[in-house]
């Protein structure tokens, strides 16, 4: 077998092993599985991809990639270890601007090669030239908006710029102008591929990724995360054309696709237009409501929860974001535990889009060791909150909002929320009267039925166990005899 058949046969085995990752992610029982298949997948075409370049660049250059894949490694595992379940996000939105950076880089390399060398010296036969040049702009233009974009993204999930929309005028004319004027450039530089063009063509990507997500806020980060993942992909499968690399084409697709279905799926679950977030929140016009005075809210003691819940018949528990900052998931688990021993029925309402990723809430307490079967999704739980006696909405505050069900003029109107109002009594917990990650008021907290427990929800789990008659280490010593 020769060296360019094994790398193409080790193409193929590696591309299989991307679908197997994908396919085992899609669900908790079997996601370490595909991890696992992701990481040999990776391995193998890391591998076939040097063995193949080793036969035509010198020791020294082959001794560089080395040095960079051992700095990249070594970064990649200090940043995986020291990153908060909180920081996913953020560190998904730098990852996804090194790959648009990427394909920028291949795409000028590739201009820049084309034009000094001509195409007797490179691999391009030369009534493929025009093919090639649109590939060069095709794959820069996707790449520099997945650049400026992710880092857009970077800065309002961690926070450094405030994660409200941009409302600048004009700015869907600005979009689709944008748009217009990159299809004509493309048309002209195959037929004059020239300095400036390649110029005007990263600076006008830039300015478009950086404006499309300067566009989206509130609650529909989100999507912009994975919608950005999809981009990343399709910038990677552009550099794949250049780089005359199979494997590249293919994974760039599966990611693009994956992250572009995900991107619909929360759309849907969100009640947002797919169309509208992906044109940076084209046809949304400057909210209006959200902030009027709503009154006084009421505060409890954990001692007065505890009481609540021991005449409580049945329970929900709503999570949210602030469970996770205070990492109460144990606490909430064995206050689970002690209420179902005591016959209260218990299940938590999971909302698409709690905490800060996909999934986040269901991670944490699969972690805690949550029974699957008593944590349903919104869609699952919704109609059941006004048969229930006590919620406690623990660090959720956009996801339980009632204004997007019931204001027009809010940021966050029509998107789906847990109806947790319906019940005879609400209690949250948080630690101030402060807005969640949308920056909207929630008249949630002023209603009749409601009541705030202040602090670390952490705190306040321990005391409602402790006024509970619980001894509050049995968490802790679950749960390092569940490491074990
Ligand atoms: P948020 O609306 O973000 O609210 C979280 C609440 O937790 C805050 O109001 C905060 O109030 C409280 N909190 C923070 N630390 C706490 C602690 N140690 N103890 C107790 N409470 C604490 O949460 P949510 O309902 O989960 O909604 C998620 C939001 O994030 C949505 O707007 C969503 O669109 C957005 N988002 C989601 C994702 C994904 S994919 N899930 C990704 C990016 C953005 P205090 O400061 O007063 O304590």
């Amino acid at each position: 077998m020769t060296s360019t058949t094994a790398s193409h046969a080790a193409d193929l085995v590696a591309a299989l092993l991307f679908i197997l990752s994908l396919a085992g992610l899609s669900q908790h029982r079997t996601s370490r599985v595909g991890v696992v298949y992701g990481i040999a997948g990776m391995a193998l075409a890391l591998v076939a991809t040097i063995v193949v370049a080793a036969q035509s660049l010198t020791a020294g250059a082959i001794a560089l990639i080395l040095v960079a894949m051992v700095i990249g490694a070594v970064a990649g595992l200090w940043r995986a270890r020291s990153v908060e379940m909180t920081q996913m996000p953020e560190l998904i939105a730098v990852l996804h601007s090194f790959v648009g950076l990427a394909a920028v880089l291949v795409g000028w390399d590739s201009y820049l090669e084309v034009e000094s060398h001509g195409t007797a010296q490179t691999r391009i036969a030369a009534d493929l030239l025009g093919i090639h040049h649109a590939e060069v702009f095709i794959g820069i233009f996707i790449g520099a908006v997945t650049f400026t974009g992710s880092i857009v993204a970077f800065l309002k999930l961690s926070a450094r710029i405030n994660s409200r929309p941009l409302m600048l005028p004009g700015k869907n004319a600005a979009n689709l102008g944008a748009l217009a004027l990159f299809v004509a450039l493309t048309v002209w530089f195959t037929i004059s591929p020239d300095l400036p063009l390649m110029i005007t063509v990263t600076v006008l990507a830039l300015a478009l990724g950086w404006h499309l997500v300067a566009s989206i806020g509130g609650g529909d980060m989100p999507v912009v995360v994975s919608m950005l993942n999809s981009y990343s992909g399709w910038a990677a499968a552009a550099a794949g054309f250049l780089l005359d690399n199979n494997l590249l084409i293919v994974t760039g697709a599966l990611v693009g696709s994956s992250g572009a279905y995900l991107s619909y799926i929360m759309c849907k679950a969100m009640n947002r237009s797919f169309i509208s977030v992906i044109a940076g929140g084209f046809g949304i016009e400057a909210p209006s409501g959200g902030q009027e005075d709503q009154g006084e809210h009421r505060e409890v003691r954990a001692e007065e929860v505890a009481e609540l819940l021991t005449r409580a018949g049945s329970v929900i528990i709503a999570p949210g974001y602030g469970m996770a900052v205070a990492q109460a998931q144990h606490p909430v688990a064995e206050l689970t535990r002690r209420l179902r021993e005591r016959g209260v029925e218990v299940r938590f309402g999971v909302h698409p889009v709690a905490g800060r990723l996909p999934g986040h809430m269901n991670v944490l307490l699969a972690e805690a060791k949550v029974p699957y079967d008593i944590v349903l999704e919104m869609d699952e739980i919704n109609e059941d909150f006004s048969g229930t006696s006590v919620v406690l909405v623990i660090g959720a505050n956009d996801t339980v909002n009632p204004a997007a069900a019931e204001d027009p003029g809010s940021p966050i109107a029509g998107m789906p929320v847990l109806r947790v109002w319906e019940a005879e009594q609400v209690v949250v917990f948080k630690r101030s009267m402060a807005s969640g990650y949308a920056g909207v008021q929630n008249p949630l907290f002023f209603r009749d039925n409601s009541s705030m427990l202040f602090g670390d929800a952490k705190q306040s789990v321990d005391e409602i166990l402790r006024a509970l008659g619980t001894d509050v280490a049995a968490p802790a010593a679950r749960e390092q005899a569940g490491a074990r």
